[in-house]
């Protein structure tokens, strides 16, 4: 009755978790994080999560100046984020620096939505939190896929501000405040899907395990004394 009890159950169990499996499975998705310290000792770091549709970054940079990451390039050139303001008091915008020195224009489109900006006085830091769509359909963006795997980035601050004399505009970062990284991705395991697949785990043992129990029983009624015995000097329980 209690073996039957817990087979029941463990049925059930079963097939939440199989229903449950394929959902949590199919969320792909991918992150990275990369840290720099500059020529003058600045900590900056940035972390992307990319799902099937929506890229996440993570900026951290001195809350005493602007600070900028620029996306899959070596040099000044191209797709960059540009936080300007200071502390917590920050704005973002996509901008597409056109080479060496000249930092180009605010795109006319901006993507981008900036969900969290806090600062870290003690440390002189800010984190800002952004999201924008992986394909945003503007042709000045470029498009972010889970499939990636690396992505060669620049970033700059304003090297000659302090916290004593900050910058929250975009200028020359000086020779100090500008540098190259390369950021790599790693897939993301969806919490749920390890869980479920613990439960499944655990359920496929439960079922096993009863399976076995019940097979004993059927073997000592069909075989007898003998065979009884056997089981008896096995397993000591039976
Ligand atoms: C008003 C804005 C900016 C100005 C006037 C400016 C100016 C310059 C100048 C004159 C150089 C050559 C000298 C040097 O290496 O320091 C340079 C290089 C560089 N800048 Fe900027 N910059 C600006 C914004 C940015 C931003 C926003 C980034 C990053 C997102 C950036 C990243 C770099 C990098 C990585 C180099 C070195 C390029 C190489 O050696 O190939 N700059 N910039």
């Amino acid at each position: 009755m209690i073996l039957h009890r817990v087979s029941l159950a463990a049925r059930l169990v079963a097939f939440f978790a199989l229903l449950w499996l394929p959902r949590t499975a199919a969320a792909v998705a991918v992150r990275g994080t990369v840290e720099a310290t500059s020529a003058e000792g600045q900590y900056l770091a940035l972390a992307m999560t990319i799902d099937d549709t929506t890229t996440r970054f993570e900026l951290t940079g001195p809350d005493y100046s602007w600070f900028a990451f620029g996306f899959d390039t070596t040099t000044m050139q191209g797709y960059s984020l540009i936080i300007e303001g200071l502390g917590d008091a920050r704005s973002a915008v996509e901008r597409n620096l056109v080479g060496i020195g000249n930092p180009g224009s605010p795109q006319a489109l901006q993507n981008l939505n900036l969900l969290d900006a806090t600062d870290d006085p003690d440390n002189a830091l800010s984190m800002v939190v952004l999201e924008r769509a992986n394909n945003t359909g503007d042709a000045n963006d470029p498009v972010f896929t889970p499939s990636m795997t690396s992505l060669d980035l620049i970033y700059a601050y304003d090297s000659f501000a302090t916290v004593d004399s900050p910058n929250p505009t975009l200028s020359y970062h000086g020779r100090g405040g500008r540098g190259f990284l390369t950021i790599t991705f790693a897939p993301v395991v969806p919490e749920p899907a390890s869980l479920a697949l613990l439960v499944l785990g655990s359920t496929v043992a439960l079922l096993i395990g009863g399976r076995r129990r019940r097979g004993g029983g059927d073997c000592r009624m069909q075989n007898g004394g003998a065979l009884n015995g056997l089981i008896t000097r096995r397993s000591g329980t039976v």
